[in-house]
């Protein structure tokens, strides 16, 4: 199913498990700023667990003026104004992971526990089985053990564990981890990249 058709569903009014009241939605060109103010609320220490500088105002800028959503599809959670969570899937649109999604995720620290992961996760797994894909995976440092806890209750597995394998920014070694989550498809995918 072609993708802007799945995208015509947002933004999509929901509760969380507190009863907070929130809008999914993708990444818009207007949310520059306020992407920005979210990506700093990270803690420095959980900085240094992501693989991209996302923090560099001229990334964030690049994200939102020139989206590519084929590639990375970014869903935001918002309350108001204020993203509070922001999950992404990031497609290869040839090649031999074709069929094979990436997903990245991050919530605002005040955020945290309230199922804004497992709810973007969700939609995001619904998009890709959509979109034809029939796996999806996540590269976890091993210290991260809610996110390894959040993709489990999703249905992921852990595919693969390499001891001391990956280096944060200070060049201390982490175990990495892959995750991985088998769809059922909607339609066949089988396009030659
Ligand atoms: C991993 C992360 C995205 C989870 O986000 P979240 O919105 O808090 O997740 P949810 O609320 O959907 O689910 C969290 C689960 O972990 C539990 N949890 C959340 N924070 C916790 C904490 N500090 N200690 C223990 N458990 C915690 C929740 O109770 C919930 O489990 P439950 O349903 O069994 O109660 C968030 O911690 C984060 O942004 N971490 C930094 C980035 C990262 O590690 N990303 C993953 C690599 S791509």
């Amino acid at each position: 199913m072609m993708l802007e058709y799945v995208l015509e569903k947002y933004p999509a009014s929901l509760k969380l498990r507190d009863g907070t009241s929130v809008l999914v939605r993708p990444l818009g060109k207007r949310d520059e700023k306020r992407l920005h103010k979210f990506l700093l609320s990270v803690p420095e220490e959980e900085r240094l667990f992501i693989k991209q500088s996302l923090t560099d105002p001229l990334s964030v800028r690049d994200w939102c003026r020139h989206p590519d959503f084929e590639r990375n599809l970014p869903l935001l959670m918002m309350q108001g104004s204020k993203v509070i969570g922001e999950a992404t899937l990031h497609r290869r649109l040839g090649g031999w992971k074709r069929h094979i999604g990436l997903i990245t995720l991050l919530t605002h620290p005040e955020y945290r526990g309230r199922d804004v992961s497992k709810v973007l996760v969700t939609e995001l797994i619904g998009i890709a089985r959509h979109c034809g894909l029939r796996k999806l995976e996540a590269e976890v440092n091993g210290e991260r053990k809610i996110a390894r806890h959040v993709l489990a209750q999703l249905g992921f597995n852990e595919l693969l564990k390499l001891d001391d394998y990956v280096l944060d920014m200070k060049a201390v070694t982490y175990d990495y981890v892959l995750m991985g989550l088998n769809l059922k498809v909607d339609e066949e995918y089988a396009g030659i990249g």
